[in-house]
């Protein structure tokens, strides 16, 4: 578990996923791939919650094999549609005007979903929880 409140984290929370990776079996590049994850996870923590914490998780699934779980915990506010967050260049609510100058293009969670297998959002005490989850070399045709 990494409280994440300052850019510092961030960093810390990506080596910790590099790291965890690593020793669970994934390759260079799937290591990569999920310190991706971690830091555009963290980095909303910072930009659009109050902070938070990352939860890294190895897992072990009969049919999935060896994974790892990474989940970004916040105290809110809600993001009121994941389903619209989740596509590139919107907000929780819509599409962002591109003639507005903002940090970022909005596709933070866009990533995080095409980098991983499995991805929820719930909210729990009024604040974000969201699920990723990556196997090492799923079966085919089993992407969430
Ligand atoms: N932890 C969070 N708490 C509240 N809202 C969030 C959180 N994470 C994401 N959001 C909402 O979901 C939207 C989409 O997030 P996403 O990471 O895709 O884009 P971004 O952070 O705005 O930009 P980028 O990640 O490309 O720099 C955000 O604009 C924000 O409205
Ligand atoms: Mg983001």
């Amino acid at each position: 578990v990494v409280a994440v409140y300052e850019e510092l984290d961030v960093f810390v929370a990506r080596n910790d996923a590099r790291r965890l990776a690593a020793r669970c079996g994934f390759g260079r590049r799937e290591t990569e791939e999920i310190a991706l994850v971690v830091t555009e996870l963290a980095t909303n923590l910072i930009r659009h919650a109050r902070g938070g914490e990352i939860r890294l998780q190895p897992l072990r699934d009969p049919e999935r094999g060896t994974g790892l779980g990474v989940t970004a915990v916040d105290r809110g506010p809600v993001i009121r549609s994941f389903e619209i967050a989740l596509l590139d260049g919107h907000d929780d609510v819509g599409r962002i005007d591109p003639t507005v100058k903002r940090k970022g293009i909005a596709s933070g969670l866009g990533c995080v979903q095409r980098l991983t297998h499995e991805l929820s959002h719930s909210i729990v005490d009024g604040g974000n929880v969201i699920s990723a989850v990556r196997w090492i070399c799923p079966p085919k045709g089993t992407r969430a």
